[in-house]
């Protein structure tokens, strides 16, 4: 079995379902000051920095902010990389120097919607139904392999929050189970 590192922004909601599966999370690598690197910290995980605000301008230092990352994948002897809301885009140099795989769950029904409004965007065109979608990540953004996909049906009423807390909803269930199956598979 593999070892999992996550790569987290945000509030942290998938990072728990992972950790509550119950999945081994070796170590939570954040880009800023987040409530995913409050919970990761707090259930005892292996938890780092990599302040995006420090590679300012972030597209001429995305190398840098790359080679960082995969320093700390390399120095926990991780194989599987679990992108759960993190919100900076990787380069090739990552990906090159990475030799396991990279996992991300997107809300959205992809290649419906990619980067980063996929739920304000899906309510804008009036669409019946999104969802959220787990894949391979590779360089170009959101678009590497499918691996799962669940349904959710829009409301009339919804607002962008409200369809975004049950996508997040589905994509709680789904990629702790994928991840689980790809784990399994190293
Ligand atoms: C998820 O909907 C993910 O698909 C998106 O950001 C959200 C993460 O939320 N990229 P959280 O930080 O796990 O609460």
């Amino acid at each position: 079995m593999g070892g999992l590192a996550v790569l987290v922004s945000g509030t942290g909601s998938i990072l728990q379902a992972i950790i509550d599966y119950p999945i081994k999370v070796e170590l939570v690598l954040a880009d800023r000051d987040c409530l995913a690197a409050d919970i990761a910290y707090n259930a005892g995980i292996w938890t780092g920095h990599v302040y995006r605000k420090d590679f300012d301008p972030i597209e001429s230092n995305r190398i840098k902010f790359s080679a960082e990352i995969l320093n700390y994948i390399r120095e926990h002897d991780c194989d599987v990389v679990a992108m759960a809301g993190f919100m900076t885009v990787l380069s090739h140099n990552f990906f090159e120097g990475f030799h396991g795989i990279t996992l991300n769950t997107h809300p959205s029904l992809l290649p419906k919607y990619k980067g980063k409004n996929a739920v304000r965007n899906a309510l804008l065109r009036g669409e019946k139904i999104t969802g959220c979608t787990i894949h391979v990540v590779t360089l170009a953004v959101d678009s590497g392999r499918i691996l799962g996909q669940s349904r959710v049906r829009i409301r009339k009423d919804d607002t962008v929050e409200s369809l975004h807390e049950r996508i997040k909803a589905k994509e709680c269930i789904l990629y702790p189970k994928i991840i689980k199956h790809v784990l399994n598979s190293y």
